[in-house]
Order: C-alpha cells, then structure tokens, then sequence
C-alpha cells in the first residue's frame, strides 16, 4: 500500500500546500449538517494512478483533482460526464455503487455560476474574449458556448487554439482565434484570464485597446488574503471597474462536487461571503 486514507473524500495534487478545498468542504458539511471527512493530500508526480487506486480499495467516496493531475485522472476514469469528455479534463471523481469511477469535471459550470451570480454574463451580454487555450480554458469553453457566448480566443501558441477550435466547432454559440486585424470589428462584454497568474503575459498588449469601464473583467486566479492578481491589476491600470477573482469559481465548483457526491447544491454564495471577507 502507498498511503493510509482515512477519510471520505480528498484534494490530490501537486503541490498541494495553497488549497482551499478542506476549508470549503467543512463550511458545507457544516451548513448542510452532511457530516463527511475531506483532506488534502499531495501525490508523488508519477504516482497518481496508485494513489488513486489505493484510495478507491480503502473505501474512498469521491476525490477532487488538481494540478497537475487533471488529465490523467480523465484517463482513470471508467465512465465520464459530457462535460468532463468535452473537456478531456477530470477534477472531480465519484465512487459508483458498481465500484466504477465516475469523472466528472465542474470548473466549467463553476465559473458559469460565478459569472452569473456577479451579473459579468448575460443573454445579451455573451460575447467573451477568452485569455489563454490551455486546460483551464478548455473546461470553461463547453459551458460557455452551451450558454450561447460567442468566444474569441487570443493565446500565446495559436496550435492549441486551433486545436480547440477543432474540438469545439460543432457546439452552439461561435468560437474563433483573435484576429489583430479585425480589432476594430470586436465587441466584448467580458474577458476571461485563464492563462497561469503570469507577472506579464505580452498578450495583453494585443488587447488592451478593449479595457475600458464597461466590460467585465475576470481572472480564474485568485491570490491569498484576496489581493488582486497581476492581471486584474494591469485591468485596473488600463481603465476597467468590473473585476473579479477566481474565489467565486473555486467555491463552485466545489460546490457542483458536493452535487455530484450527495445530490443536491450548498448554499453557494453563502460560502463566498465567507471565503471573500
Ligand atoms: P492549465 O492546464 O492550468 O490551463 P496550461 O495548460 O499550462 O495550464 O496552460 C496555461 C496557459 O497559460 C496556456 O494558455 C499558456 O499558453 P501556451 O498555450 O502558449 O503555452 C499560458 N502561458 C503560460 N505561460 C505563459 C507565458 N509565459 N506567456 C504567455 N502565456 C503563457
């Protein structure tokens, strides 16, 4: 055996020291009075698909994973929700009663969530520049456009956008690669970081043109004690007032984990207050 697991439900990852999952998965078993144990627990790089096993033999429940394991845990699974095929990524597992492991991924319905709740994505306010066409973006892209949003997607190496293109172009809503040419052709309501929280990323200089104080700014990121992220501080910088951190996202998704695991939603927002103050 590789490890002792005690508990129901863990966070694997590496590293894993930052999270913030045990602390949000005590204040819903608190407000649900769904009494479960969730740790965190850091896995050795190649040791994902033991530890996981291990885990599931000792009587594990379901798991959340993160980096930088999402993608081997897609591989793990024995069956997979829509979402989670569509994203080629797994960050939350489930114990079925078969003994299968079923795989889900809830980043995408959580940052939809979030972006609902603070009003930054609307019917008529859907039209998204999207910062980045790594894992992260891909778990957001199948729920955006599922909403309707048009995205356009401005990143570093245009091969994984057009990768994501690919992958994406039979869904509703529209998904294309930036375009400098057409800068003047583009309305956004919203823009989406979901690069990692880089010091500067040069992308930014391509878009800057589109800050201003109606859009909506959003950054997957988010940093301890809730201060603002380089991106949401060059943002600021550059003239936007509508910001917001990635806090809202991580309790939801959590939040659509818990769904998965016991059949019914916690009180999200109640959750966010508290992780925000
Ligand atoms: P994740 O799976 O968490 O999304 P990832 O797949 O490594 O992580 O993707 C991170 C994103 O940050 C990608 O869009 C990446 O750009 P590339 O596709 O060009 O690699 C972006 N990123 C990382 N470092 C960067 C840098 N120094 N400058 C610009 N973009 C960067």
């Amino acid at each position: 055996m590789v490890e002792l697991f005690k508990d129901d439900f863990y966070v694997f990852g590496n590293p894993i020291y930052h999270t913030k999952s045990p602390y949000i998965h005590k204040l819903f078993s608190i407000q649900t009075g769904i009494s479960y144990k969730y740790s965190s627990k850091l896995v050795p790089l190649n040791e994902f698909k033991n530890y996981m096993i291990d885990f599931f033999l000792n009587n594990g429940k379901g798991a959340n994973i993160t980096v930088p394991f999402k993608e081997e845990a897609y591989f793990f699974s024995h069956v997979l929700t829509d979402r989670a095929k569509m994203s080629g990524s797994v960050n939350t597992f489930k114990k079925l009663k078969n003994n299968l492991i079923l795989g889900d991924n809830t980043d995408g319905i959580g940052i939809f969530y979030d972006l609902r709740r603070i009003n930054f994505i609307t019917k008529i306010r859907n039209n998204v520049l999207l910062i980045g066409a790594g894992g992260a973006a891909r778990g957001i892209i199948f729920t955006l456009l599922s909403f309707g949003c048009n995205i356009v997607i401005v990143n570093r190496t245009i091969s994984k956008v057009k990768c994501l293109l690919e992958c994406f172009k039979n869904k509703i809503g529209s998904i294309s690669i930036f375009n400098d040419d057409l800068r003047l052709n583009y309305h956004f309501d919203l823009i989406i970081n979901a690069t990692v929280n880089l010091y500067f990323n040069p992308d930014l200089d391509r878009i800057k043109c589109f800050i201003n104080k109606d859009i909506c700014c959003y950054d997957i990121n988010y940093l301890k004690k809730n201060k603002n992220t380089s991106f949401i501080l060059w943002c600021l910088e550059n003239g936007a007032v509508r910001i917001s951190n990635g806090i809202g996202m991580l309790v939801s998704q959590a939040a659509y984990s818990f769904y998965l695991w016991y059949g019914f939603l916690p009180n999200i927002d109640e959750v966010i207050n508290i992780l925000v103050k």
